[in-house]
């Protein structure tokens, strides 16, 4: 099974995530500066909530994804609260684009984010990290 997996991160956190899915499935993670250009069964995509939602540049690399590439996407979000992983999969859906009914939303509470000059992405628990690892798990189970 060809699977990509594509981040959107200001801070780190998503990136961090990013980084765990990549290491579970083994396969690199790229940010969406990276655009698909071979067929993939399995697009993992993920990005931060910013202002109630997903960021701007991660809805136009949706909007621009090929349907003729992508057979099917699983979404991903990191927040302060938030689990914004349907407004991923709306864009997706809306492109006819089949999506996975596993979604991970990671929370990492209220955090001094880089992006706002902090000191930087968060240390994921022990936990997020099983819950990465199970949402892996499910998503090639599926396939
Ligand atoms: C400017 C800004 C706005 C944010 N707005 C929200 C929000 O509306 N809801 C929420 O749950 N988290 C919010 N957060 C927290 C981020 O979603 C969280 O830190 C996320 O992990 C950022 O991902 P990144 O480090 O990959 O950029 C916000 C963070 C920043 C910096």
């Amino acid at each position: 099974m060809e699977i990509a997996i594509r981040y959107q991160s200001h801070g780190g956190n998503t990136k961090e995530v990013a980084e765990a899915i990549a290491k579970s499935t083994g396969i690199t993670a790229e940010t969406i500066e990276k655009p698909i250009t071979d067929p993939v069964d399995l697009l993992i995509i993920g990005g931060g909530v910013y202002k109630w939602d997903i960021d701007p540049s991660l809805k136009n690399y949706l909007e621009n994804l090929d349907p003729k590439l992508i057979k099917s996407v699983a979404a991903f979000t990191t927040a302060g609260g938030m689990d914004k992983t349907k407004s991923i999969l709306s864009i997706v859906e809306s492109k006819g684009i089949n999506t996975e009914k596993e979604t991970l939303a990671v929370k990492v509470g209220v955090r001094n984010h880089a992006w706002l000059g902090g000191k930087g992405y968060i240390k994921l628990t022990e936990k997020q990290i099983q819950s990465i690892n199970r949402f892996v798990r499910k998503l090639v189970e599926n396939k």
